[in-house]
């Protein structure tokens, strides 16, 4: 039997019949929390709810009785505690106009002392006595209805109903003459139990207040490093279907300190929450335009750029090593050690792909000779690398992983003469494979991770590519840094470091 509570909250709540996500507006990352996402965060609210009722402190309750032949009897209760609550069953429901939580069937106990007293003209002598007494709370039930709106880029939570209900509830003493008092604390009952639906609802009041609180603090935009920052305001309304919320942020990658020239780019939001059958809590997608602007970011920052003057194989960074390949340049600089300035000519391109990320960089590679402590270029090279990237899950960031596929070279300019490509290649191969390709991939393991889901770990995820979007699928746990119990406010929300992504340079 459902609760009436849910039955209550329920009717105000309209369920859309589709039960398809509507893409969000804009949004190049997007969220989506799953039916089992709700589920595991439902549980979530209930225990931090209940770690936040126990302890809690009712108000004394006082009262005046006339007994018979006695007088008039002073009963005071005081120090009521909640000691424990345990939930038998709760569920979360979601409509477009909002997203119930219900618990039914919850039991707590409570603990108080009481005080009695009377004096009358009967009794001189005034009589009192004292003692502890707990307190069974059956079948409570505690329901809520909120709902999510995005006001200039942030999440507001809003309380829209709530309510909470004790059906059933006993007092019984300890110590004293209890069976004399019994009848007396027995009328107490009604009082208690609508003090205990205040304390609850009060509370309940408090508790999203301070998630909306937290909800303000999440930043619009993430510094990454000095180069970039990542636009996280929320785009559009959070779209509430009967299993799941969809949210979505802007994506973008801008230069720091830059008035942000929106650029334009073709947009797709046919996103599905599907993962491919996979029973996951979320899902977050990322559009390929996100990339596409990191890309050019980075590369109009001038910030895509490296200079390699060791390889593992040492020698081959000398003038020596050359001399019968291009005598040209031993002649000219016989045993000098030589440098590789490496830029990258134009934006990668980047490209999701129903297996991977293509990447197509293109760099320009020029040939140093360092020669007392003169930087002389004497050549250089342009090469075309492709290469795929495959997207990974470190800790709680979406990371990437760089293979190179192929590369072609060609001679761009020189002033040591004509050089044989295939000559050259195999010293392009080395800087790839040693140099440029682990150097790129130590920066992609930094990742992006997103300030909404930052506090919780992925598990279990899988990568999804459906081109022009590229997904995460996963659950996720809490590692319990937002909220310990009632210092949500306090806590201070810890942003990783997401520095240097996608950057080239030290
Ligand atoms: C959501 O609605 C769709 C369409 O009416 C239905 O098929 C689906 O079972 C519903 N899901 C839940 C969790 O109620
Ligand atoms: C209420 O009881 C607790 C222990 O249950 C005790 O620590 C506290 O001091 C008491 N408060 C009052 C006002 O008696
Ligand atoms: C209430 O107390 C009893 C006995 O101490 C215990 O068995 C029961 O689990 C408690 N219930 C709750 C809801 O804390
Ligand atoms: C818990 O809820 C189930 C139904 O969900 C019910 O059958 C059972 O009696 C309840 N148990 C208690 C102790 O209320
Ligand atoms: C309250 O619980 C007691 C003990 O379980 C039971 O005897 C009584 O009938 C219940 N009262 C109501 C109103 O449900
Ligand atoms: C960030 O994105 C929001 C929503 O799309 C937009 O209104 C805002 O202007 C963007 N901020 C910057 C600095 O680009
Ligand atoms: C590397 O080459 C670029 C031009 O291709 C130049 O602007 C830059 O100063 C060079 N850097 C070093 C350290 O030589
Ligand atoms: C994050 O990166 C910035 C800039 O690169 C650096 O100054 C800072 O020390 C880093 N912080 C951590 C915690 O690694």
């Amino acid at each position: 039997m459902a609760p009436f509570i849910l039955y209550v909250l329920l009717s105000h709540l309209s369920i859309q019949t589709s039960g398809y996500i509507q893409p969000n507006e804009e949004g190049l990352i997007s969220g989506v929390i799953t039916d089992k996402g709700l589920d595991y965060a439902k549980d979530l609210l209930i225990e931090e709810g209940i770690a936040s009722f126990v302890q809690l402190q009712l108000p004394e309750v006082e009262k005046s009785i006339q007994v018979p032949l006695v007088g008039n009897a002073k009963v005071v209760l005081s120090n009521i505690t909640i000691k424990g609550i345990k939930v038998n069953s709760s569920t979360v429901k979601t409509g477009e106009t909002g997203i119930v939580i219900a618990v039914s069937g919850a039991n707590a106990n409570l603990t108080m002392k009481w005080r009695y007293s009377v004096s009358s003209w009967l009794i001189p002598i005034g009589v009192s006595d004292s003692g502890t007494a707990t307190i069974k709370v059956k079948d409570m039930q505690v329901g809520l209805t909120v709902n999510l709106k995005n006001q200039e880029g942030t999440l507001n939570l809003f309380l829209l109903d709530y309510g909470c209900y004790v059906r059933n509830l006993s007092i019984k003493l300890e110590g004293g003459a209890t069976w004399l008092y019994q009848v007396l604390v027995d009328t107490f009952e009604g009082s208690i139990a609508s003090s205990v639906e205040k304390a609850i609802t009060e509370k309940i009041r408090e508790g999203i207040e301070k998630l909306d609180n937290l909800l303000q603090y999440l930043p619009k935009q993430i510094s990454l490093d000095k180069t970039a920052t990542l636009n996280v305001s929320f785009v559009g309304n959070p779209v509430l279907s009967n299993s799941s919320i969809a949210i979505a942020v802007n994506g973008l990658f801008t230069g720091r300190n830059e008035v942000s020239v929106p650029q334009v780019y073709p947009k797709e939001f046919e996103i599905s929450s599907a993962c491919g059958g996979l029973p996951k809590m979320i899902k977050v997608s990322i559009h390929e335009n996100v990339f596409k602007s990191a890309s050019l970011v980075y590369f109009n920052a001038g910030s895509m750029q490296l200079v390699i003057d060791e390889l593992p194989e040492k020698t081959i960074l000398n003038t020596a090593e050359w001399r019968f390949i291009v005598p040209q340049l031993y002649k000219s600089y016989p045993n000098d050690d030589m440098q590789l300035n490496i830029t990258v000519s134009s934006p990668p391109v980047i490209q999701v792909t129903n297996q991977d990320i293509d990447a197509t960089i293109f760099v320009d590679i020029t040939v140093d000779v360092l020669e007392d402590g003169e930087v002389i270029p004497v050549a250089c090279i342009s090469v075309d690398i492709s290469a795929s990237c495959a997207a990974e899950i470190v800790g709680n960031r979406i990371a990437g992983r760089l293979k190179l596929q192929k590369f072609s070279a060609y001679l761009k300019w020189s002033k040591i003469g004509k050089l044989h490509m295939k000559l050259i290649q195999p010293l392009m191969s080395t800087a790839l494979k040693t140099v440029i390709i682990p150097y790129l991939n130590f920066q992609l393991k930094r990742g992006l991770t997103f300030p909404i889901i930052d506090g919780f770990a992925f598990q279990k995820a899988n990568i999804l590519y459906a081109p022009p979007w590229i997904a995460a699928c996963s659950d996720v746990s809490f590692l319990g840094e937002y909220y310990t119990s009632n210092q949500l406010i306090n806590h201070k929300i810890t942003l990783k470091n997401v520095s240097d992504v996608f950057m080239l340079r030290e």
